[in-house]
């Protein structure tokens, strides 16, 4: 088939008159133009959706995007958002970061290349490795925790999406399992109502999904997030056939519910109790915390922590699993991508977690903030807002009706302010944000300024 000539080189036109848009205007400006169609910028020639999944074109083109900045992106459309989601929860400082950027292109001019062989890892691949060995473990000395067994120490980066991050974990739990446990009849698999921890087949399953395929040896059971009780009930019912216990710290794609301290604990104390294994899945909570990981606030150690999505930034593709030596047990190309190390990636992903170093007391103090202004927010409503959900950036508030909620959702998307909802399943009715880490007090301020002016039209 004939493309038409010059259509990505106008593509690229488009995106750099946006881009000279974003660096003319001040901060007011974009304000102002929030929710407007940016008319100095030339109409971008659309391309078509129409090759794609039924299920993934859900609007028309001109609400693709074009090209972002910070926390702002437009669409083909032109019109102008403020992104409160991170991409889609990912791009950890937002859109086109200058530093991020001015790494990139020296990274590029030096010949850092994206990808290699994963028998010959390059310099950033194994120095990532050792700096998420060394966040696992801050006051410890390297050289002790490489022989300690029980220490996160080991690192499986050639990992492409989280989705294969996760069901990595799985392996390796089934691989500890069949070792310690030799005459068990069946592996059981804990997990919390409403997780997601990917796109695999088995993480699926891990959701309730393709209950047909699976044979009685291999069992699912999901547990209400919090419930103590209910999760004693499921281990006293399997005892040591459980082999391992999956959780998100705070759960994204359940309304932002956030795992009590509490139901962590007793989930170790459970999980050690039959010698199985707690997996936790940071893929959206790593990187978003001024301990970057998440699981430290609960003070319990994991035996596998799963990392992805903002570890570098939006730069894809980059997962990894960090676990206890004494589960290392997966040979060579049991849970890796072919296309395999990385390391313009892992460069990338050093380089946020530099930003994230250098900037840990403002992420506090900005998430704090927004999480208050959030809360005071749904409290200023009571009747509509039921309650503030989540920690930090990662939060939502819940509304007192699935129609409430969606109907916010679709003003705030008139207006220009872009976030998730979740309002589909019944019961289900909840705004989400997750804003990148470059936000700044005036962003947050008008941020909450319009979703108070949305929630009086309700
Ligand atoms: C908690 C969690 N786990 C796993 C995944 C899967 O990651 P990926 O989409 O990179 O496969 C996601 C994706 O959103 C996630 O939120």
């Amino acid at each position: 088939m004939k493309k038409k000539p010059g259509s990505e080189k106008k593509a690229l036109d488009s995106v750099s008159a946006a881009k000279r848009f974003f660096c003319k205007s001040s901060k007011e400006l974009l304000f102002e133009k929030v929710g407007k169609i940016i008319r100095t910028i030339p109409t971008p020639s659309l391309t078509t959706k129409k090759w794609f999944q039924k299920s993934y074109v859900l609007g028309p083109e001109q609400n693709d995007f074009l090209y972002g900045r910070d926390v702002f992106y437009i669409t083909e459309g032109r019109k102008l958002f403020l992104d409160t989601t991170s991409g889609h929860y990912q791009m950890t400082w937002g859109y086109d970061h200058p530093v991020l950027m001015k790494n990139l292109q020296q990274a590029l001019k030096a010949g850092v290349v994206w990808d290699c062989h994963s028998n010959i890892p390059g310099f950033f691949v194994k120095k990532l490795s050792e700096k998420l060995v060394e966040i696992c473990n801050p006051e410890t000395d390297l050289k002790s925790i490489q022989n300690n067994d029980e220490s996160l120490n080991t690192v499986l980066l050639g990992i492409a999406t989280g989705s294969v991050a996760c069901s990595t974990s799985m392996k390796i739990a089934i691989n500890y399992f069949l070792k310690n446990k030799p005459g068990a009849k069946k592996v059981v698999f804990v997990s919390l109502k409403g997780n997601y921890h990917g796109t695999d087949f088995l993480m699926q399953r891990l959701r309730g999904m393709w209950d047909f395929v699976f044979s009685e040896n291999l069992i699912f059971e999901m547990v209400e997030p919090n419930d103590i009780n209910e999760l004693r009930n499921i281990f006293k019912k399997h005892k040591k056939n459980v082999a391992a216990f999956f959780f998100e710290p705070v759960m994204m794609n359940r309304e932002a519910i956030l795992l009590n301290t509490d139901f962590i604990q007793e989930a170790r104390t459970l999980t050690a109790s039959v010698d199985a294994l707690m997996i936790v899945d940071e893929i959206q909570t790593c990187c978003w915390y001024p301990e970057i990981f998440m699981y430290k606030q609960f003070g319990i150690m994991p035996d596998i922590l799963i990392l992805g999505k903002g570890l570098t930034a939006g730069f894809h593709p980059l997962s990894a699993i960090v676990y206890k030596r004494k589960l290392d047990s997966l040979k060579q190309y049991d849970a890796i991508s072919t296309n395999g190390n990385a390391p313009l990636p892992s460069f990338m992903a050093l380089q946020c977690l530099e930003l994230i170093e250098k900037n840990l007391q403002k992420i506090a103090g900005l998430s704090t903030y927004y999480e208050k202004s959030l809360r005071e927010l749904a409290q200023e409503f009571p009747d509509i807002v039921v309650s503030f959900r989540g920690k930090g950036f990662l939060s939502g508030i819940k509304f007192s009706s699935q129609q409430i909620a969606l109907q916010f959702h679709r003003k705030c998307i008139e207006r220009g302010i872009w976030l998730r909802v979740h309002a589909y399943y019944e019961g289900h009715s909840t705004a989400l944000t997750k804003f990148a880490l470059c936000v700044t007090k005036d962003v947050i301020d008008f941020t909450i300024g319009s979703f108070k002016r949305i929630i009086k039209t309700l």
